[in-house]
């Protein structure tokens, strides 16, 4: 049987994640679904955010849907999605931005670069150690090319006029890329960041390191219509995780009017890497058609709360089918 776990974590990811959730109740009506509490809340009520057993928990499913937990700048408490990313190994996380004219796919490394997580502090400075393997290379540029095979093109952005590292991770980017004749070029990722919103219609496949495809893809919000719109995927060899590129927004937590589709299109992305393309597909349109009729929360501009853009969603797919 298909087992799912189910993290809310905090903020608005308990107000987005119950929508999503009956999206996949109702393509996946018996599937086992398994609530895990992760996240800053738990930590204020019991001293703990996520332990072991909640990770080797996660690792005995097929898929886990998270919505987002808050994070705090205390040693006391690392940030869980780090740590789940590194155990889990979900070494590539695949974020597609797509809009009337153009359909991006960020396709960010997710283990190491600057959140390789080694971090220290002397007397008067703190270091954080930017790690750019092979293995970690050569494995996310085998996960781009092989989607840009499927695809148009490849733009490799990365940093290498300035750090030795990027310089490393294009040179076997690059010659991946050459090795499996796919068209790429490459670009320094601040010009990429600027380029990227000027005209988005020139990118594809975008390939870059962690922080770099973390900053690039809440840029790309900005194309979208928001951070309330856009998916993401974490996937590893063994495990796969799916949760909104944003994060618990306190400043909207608790209101009602967080916009569900992030997490709603990330119940797609889930449903695809099951193997189930078409159900993937319908969502996507479901939510196309929901936005395009108006029936949205505040951040596009309509009047629906969470609960009934996420009904309204629910409903198109009762009707398409
Ligand atoms: P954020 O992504 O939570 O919010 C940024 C802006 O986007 C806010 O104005 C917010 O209202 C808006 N926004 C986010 N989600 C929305 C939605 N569904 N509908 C409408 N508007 C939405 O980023 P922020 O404020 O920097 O971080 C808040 C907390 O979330 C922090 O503790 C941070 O560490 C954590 N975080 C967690 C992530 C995760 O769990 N994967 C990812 C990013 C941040
Ligand atoms: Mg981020």
């Amino acid at each position: 049987m298909t087992k799912i776990a189910i993290v809310e974590g905090d903020g608005v990811g308990k107000e987005v994640i119950p929508p999503a959730e009956e999206v996949l109740r109702f393509f996946l009506p018996d599937a086992e679904y398994i609530p895990v509490e992760l996240g800053y809340e738990r930590w204020l009520r019991t001293g703990v955010h996520c332990t072991d057993e909640d990770i080797a928990l996660l690792k005995t499913t097929d898929a886990i849907l998270f919505g987002a937990v808050t994070t705090i700048p205390d040693p006391d408490y690392p940030s869980i999605v780090l740590r789940i990313r590194k155990e889990l190994d979900l070494y590539a996380n695949l974020r597609p931005i797509i809009g009337p004219d153009f359909d991006i796919l960020i396709v960010r490394e997710n283990t190491e670069g600057l959140y390789s997580g080694i971090e220290w502090q002397e007397r008067d400075r703190a270091c954080t150690l930017r790690v750019v393997s092979e293995r970690g290379t050569r494995r996310i540029a085998e996960m781009a090319i092989g989607l840009t095979k499927e695809r148009k093109h490849l733009t490799i952005g990365d940093k290498s006029n300035i750090m030795a590292s990027d310089a490393y991770f294009r040179g076997i980017c690059t010659s991946m890329a050459e090795e499996a004749n796919i068209p790429y070029r490459t670009m320094f990722i601040d010009a990429l960041t600027y380029d990227v919103l000027m005209h988005p219609a020139a990118y594809d496949v975008v390939l870059t390191t962690n922080i770099f495809g973390d900053i690039l893809s809440d840029a790309c919000g900005y194309l979208a219509g928001g951070l309330g719109l856009l998916p993401s995927a974490n996937i590893g060899e063994d495990h796969a995780f799916f949760e909104p590129v944003h994060g618990s927004a306190p400043d909207i937590a608790g209101q009602g009017i967080a916009n569900p589709v992030a997490a709603i299109r990330s119940t797609a992305l889930l449903l695809e890497h099951l193997g189930m393309k078409s159900e993937g597909e319908q969502v996507f349109s479901a939510v196309d058609a929901t936005i395009r009729e108006g029936m949205t929360t505040p951040d596009l501009g309509g009047a629906c709360n969470t609960a009934t853009m996420g009904q309204a969603i629910l409903d198109k797919l009762l009707t398409e089918l």
